[in-house]
């Protein structure tokens, strides 16, 4: 039947041969991509991992604006030396809410992934304004300029655009943001709501002075909750396998 699709006609036929070779790959392609939309997801979902609140993601903005992934990483990779480094390697699911992902690709300066909680906010404060005042031989640039006010009135939509792209942002989330931001920069507020949406969320005056909400409070909310929303004591083997 098909005695005229012998192969000397084929490797002669440029047209024919192309067809082909589309074809084939195309089944190659089918075959890998779509049992991917027959699973529910491809993420295993791990205990403790949630949406960001609005300050952190304000924070996750300044740090794309700032092009901080240049030179930070935020990926452990399950090699020995990155272990004992840094901790727990990375999870796909410690990612999943990350659109786009912040893995990077160059270290000049540490990988990020785990350090939320390493240094105290003042830390962080204090060496985002003049790197080499806490680390004398630093060549990371200063960002003391983040001492300005955040603006922050549009936060409501990037949680909206967030929803868009699969991160589960409820309506109440959505409507309470700026106000949820607010309180998270300032410890005096009423955190209740905040903490009821956004399991293990912490407040605090991250910049030290809780008066006025700044891009410097956005930024360190965001660093201080990077990798500290898993519990690896809850996660079980078969979900860490499954990674
Ligand atoms: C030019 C490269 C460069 C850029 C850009 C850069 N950093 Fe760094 N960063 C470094 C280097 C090098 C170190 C290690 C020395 C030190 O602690 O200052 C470092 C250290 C750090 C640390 C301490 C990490 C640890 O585990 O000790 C944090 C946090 C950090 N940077 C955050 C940021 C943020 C946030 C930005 C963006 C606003 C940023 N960096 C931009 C190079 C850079």
């Amino acid at each position: 039947m098909f005695r005229w699709l012998d192969h000397g006609r084929i490797e002669r036929n440029l047209i024919l041969l192309g067809v082909l070779v589309l074809i084939t790959v195309s089944i190659g392609g089918l075959v890998q991509i779509v049992p991917l939309f027959a699973v529910e997801t491809t993420i295993e979902r791990v205990e403790g991992v949630r949406p960001y609140t609005p300050l952190e993601l304000a924070g996750r903005n300044i740090y794309i604006r700032e092009g901080c992934y240049v030179c930070h990483s935020q990926m452990v990779r399950p090699f020995r030396d990155e272990l004992e480094r840094y901790g727990h390697y990375s999870l796909a699911a410690e990612s999943m809410y990350d659109h786009p992902f912040q893995w990077g690709s160059k270290r000049t300066g540490p990988d990020l992934a785990r350090v939320g909680g390493r240094y105290s906010d003042d830390w962080h404060a204090a060496h985002l304004r003049s790197p080499r005042a806490v680390v004398p031989e630093s060549v990371m640039p200063p960002y003391a300029f983040l001492d300005r006010p955040l603006d922050y009135d549009d936060i409501a939509e990037h949680l909206r655009a967030l929803r868009r792209v699969g991160v589960p942002y409820s309506e109440e989330m959505i409507a309470n943001a700026r106000a949820d931001l607010e309180a998270q920069a300032r410890p005096e507020a009423d955190a209740s709501g905040l903490l009821a949406r956004y399991p293990r969320v912490r407040q605090a005056a991250f910049d030290g002075d809780p008066r006025t909400v700044t891009e410097m409070d956005a930024l360190i909310a965001y660093l201080q909750m990077l990798g500290t929303l898993v519990q690896f004591r809850d996660v079980t083997p078969e979900q860490l396998r499954q990674q």
